[in-house]
């Protein structure tokens, strides 16, 4: 009961866009997904017959937060302190002898991904992409199983290109494997329980198995496959599952890609995927994400590493109140709320969280009473609460995220804003009174 086609199955019934035309995946797919974003919509899309194919494509799974607390078994307010809890409660992940990611075993010639509905989603992009995989490795030493996301341009039938950009723990593993002359294995998992890509999704330490995560969310172990031909696991429900290896020692060019900056980059470390086996199920669902400056994107990267980092944070700030990665901000921006009770306090909450995330490059303090989800209210903090002589401070060249165009050499300079007031202020906000306010409302819901 932990499949993607399970949680599918979930959804009410205005959750999910049927297209049911045969509408050709290329462009379209993004199209309608960034359309249906400007209209503050974030339905499910899926093209149930897309042209060429005989798969159908879901995709904007993850445009939703409401959605992705349900993926973990709960609301968006009570996501961090389930996030906190499955990490309290991990559970390894068990191997089982067979499940239906292993219906269908396609090795050799007829291991042929062009046959896969994989499109382009942007003009810019270099070629058609897999933008859902969930790469799966292992440490080489510790043999620790690691989950993360890359990018992968299909170069042709058994070849695709991708970048470990993130310098993330499969950049580790492989700089490892490379350092003894192997090439190293991975499995890309395509459509799998939501909960998986929520935990693939964070940025733990490396002695921790991802799965083992997605099992604290879901309640159960995820049950895993041993693949075909290499030595990885995979979960058994999975959709698609492409096996294989990244190259210790071939490098090509790889991108451009529209990328969740906004921009189209083509800044890659231009590793190269051989494919040694599809397997799937019989009758598969094929994963997209929508990748670029979207919803769905932004959501899927940060929900969990802001759950992560809140947790971090409160440990040493206990009074901090919440945690806001907005949209407009890609991943460099993030709002933390506390309630102060000393001078100094917002300072120090704010020189945490650029220490925790490398991605941070602006980071803003408020008091308790702004609300960080709403940008006009942590604007208008900014305004009244904040002097810059004063109430910030800038680290220079520290390591960052390289998509961003505006870095050099990989680092960028950190900036701290306090707009909390100090605690003596004599600045009143305007107020109403309660019944006031209630009378309000009741009239405006029963005019
Ligand atoms: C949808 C999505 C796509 C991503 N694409 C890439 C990518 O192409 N290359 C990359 O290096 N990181 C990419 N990332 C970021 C990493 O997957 C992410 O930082 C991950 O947590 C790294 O985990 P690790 O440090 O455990 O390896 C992507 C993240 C998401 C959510």
């Amino acid at each position: 009961m932990t499949s993607l086609r399970n949680f599918l199955d979930t959804l009410p019934a205005h959750e999910i866009l049927d297209v049911r035309e045969p509408v050709g995946l290329d462009f379209c797919k993004t199209a309608l997904a960034l359309e249906l974003e400007a209209r503050k919509q974030f339905p499910v899309i899926r093209f149930t017959a897309p042209a060429g194919y005989d798969v159908p494509v879901v995709t904007n799974l993850f445009a939703d937060r409401d959605r992705i607390a349900r993926m973990a078994g709960t609301t968006r307010e009570g996501f961090n302190a389930t996030w906190t809890a499955a990490l309290d409660r991990m559970m390894p992940a068990r191997i089982v002898d067979d499940g239906p990611v292993h219906e269908v075993v396609l090795t050799g010639s007829e291991a042929d991904v062009t046959a896969l509905p994989i499109s382009r989603h942007f003009q810019g992009d270099a070629g058609r992409y897999v933008s859902s995989g969930i790469l799966v490795c292992k440490d080489p030493d510790t043999g620790v199983r690691n989950l993360s996301f890359q990018r992968m341009q299909m170069k042709g039938p058994d070849r695709f290109g991708a970048s470990l950009h993130s310098r993330g723990h499969i950049w580790e593993h492989l700089q490892r494997s490379a350092a003894r002359g192997k090439n190293l294995e991975v499995a890309v998992v395509i459509g799998c329980h939501p909960a998986i890509y929520l935990a693939a999704a964070a940025k733990v330490a490396m002695e921790v198995d991802e799965f083992a995560i997605a099992g604290g969310l879901l309640g159960q172990p995820v049950d895993l496959v041993r693949c075909k031909t290499i030595d990885v696991e995979v979960p058994a429900e999975a959709e698609y599952v492409i096996e294989g290896e990244i190259l210790a020692d071939e490098f090509e060019d790889e991108g451009p890609f529209g990328e969740y900056t906004g921009y189209s980059t083509s800044r890659s470390t231009r590793n190269v995927f051989v494919v040694k086996a599809i397997t799937r199920r019989r009758q598969p669902i094929f994963l997209d994400i929508v990748p670029g400056y979207s919803n769905e994107h932004l959501l899927l990267g940060r929900s969990a590493k802001e759950a992560h980092v809140f947790a971090r944070l409160k440990e040493m700030v206990p009074n901090v109140l919440a945690l806001n990665y907005p949209k407009s901000g890609t991943h460099f921006h993030a709002y933390v709320s506390l309630r102060k009770t000393a001078e100094g306090q917002a300072r120090h909450a704010l020189m945490l969280l650029l220490g925790l995330d490398s991605y941070i490059k602006l980071a803003v303090a408020v008091d308790e009473d702004v609300d960080v989800y709403d940008e006009d209210q942590v604007l208008w903090a900014l305004a009244t609460r904040f002097q810059a002589d004063t109430d910030m401070f800038v680290v220079p060249k520290v390591f960052c995220n390289r998509l961003d165009p505006s870095s050099v050499d990989g680092m960028s300079a950190k900036l701290a804003l306090d707009a909390t007031a100090p605690l003596q202020s004599e600045a009143e906000r305007t107020a109403l009174p309660a019944e006031a306010v209630q009378w309000a409302r009741d009239f405006l819901t029963h005019p």
